[in-house]
């Protein structure tokens, strides 16, 4: 998966690269973390704090499918030859929000065994969704523009600008930054993961956008990573796209 990193730790002499579309990819695996702050928080038996995770995730997720199903989907239709309709990845939108309502429903209910079940039905069939879109959606990343300057042009244009409009986007940015520098991934420390979106997203940033957002990057990272990303990957400079 070409947007998941930007260096390998098996090739420390390679130079990392800004990877645009890591924007989306790389909120998966906040998007994942939520999901086993939630379940370790269903087993402890805190009820309130699995609430405050789990209404947390679906405002972001709110965002970050929204994001897809009026930006992303369409530009991927456009390189695949309908390849993102042809894998029903809009409807799969449609089928997490039914078994999300049924967690809703019985979030306040007081049956923890009502609550788990409708829980991990909701969370097997959304952690397949992230993979699927994956497979789907990485490749075709790929051909949106021939350079990583060409893709955060793209990113900039048909994702970023119609996208940034949304309620709550600058918060979830800042989310998804905070729960990569605390979490990394399965794959990725979480300097590693939360450089691969933070350095995508300057790249397909304005100077006007880049200023906007680069505070809410700094506050919602570590002190650490924040330090590396201005001091070895240019963070502190201008959004990349004029
Ligand atoms: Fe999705
Ligand atoms: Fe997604």
């Amino acid at each position: 998966m070409s947007d998941t990193q930007s260096s390998s730790s098996t090739a420390p002499a390679e130079s990392p690269k800004p990877m645009p579309f890591a924007i989306m990819r790389n909120a998966h695996e906040a998007l994942r973390a939520s999901i086993l702050l939630q379940e370790q928080k269903l087993d402890s038996g805190d009820d309130a704090s699995f609430r405050e995770e789990w209404q947390t995730f679906q405002r972001a997720i709110a965002i970050h499918m929204a994001m897809e199903d009026d930006t992303m989907f369409a530009l991927l239709d456009e390189v695949g030859g309908g390849a993102i309709t042809t894998a029903m990845l809009p409807a799969e939108h449609l089928e997490d929000a039914i078994l999300a309502r049924a967690v809703n429903d019985v979030l306040d209910s007081g049956d923890p065994v009502a609550l788990r079940a409708a829980w991990t039905a909701w969370k097997d069939d959304h952690l397949n969704h992230l993979k699927h879109e994956e497979d789907v959606m990485m490749p075709l990343t790929m051909k949106t523009g021939p350079t990583p300057e060409a893709r955060a042009r793209i990113m900039h244009d048909r994702v970023l600008v119609p996208s940034e409009v949304l309620p709550g986007f600058d918060w979830y940015v800042g989310w998804v930054v905070y729960m990569l520098s605390r979490y990394g991934s399965a794959g990725h420390t979480a300097a590693v993961a939360t450089r691969g979106f933070v350095w995508g997203l300057q790249h397909a940033c304005s100077p006007a956008q880049w200023n906007r957002l680069r505070p809410v990057v700094e506050r919602n990272t570590t002190a650490e990573i924040w330090a590396e990303l201005t001091t070895k990957f240019g963070l502190g400079g201008a959004g990349a796209i004029v």
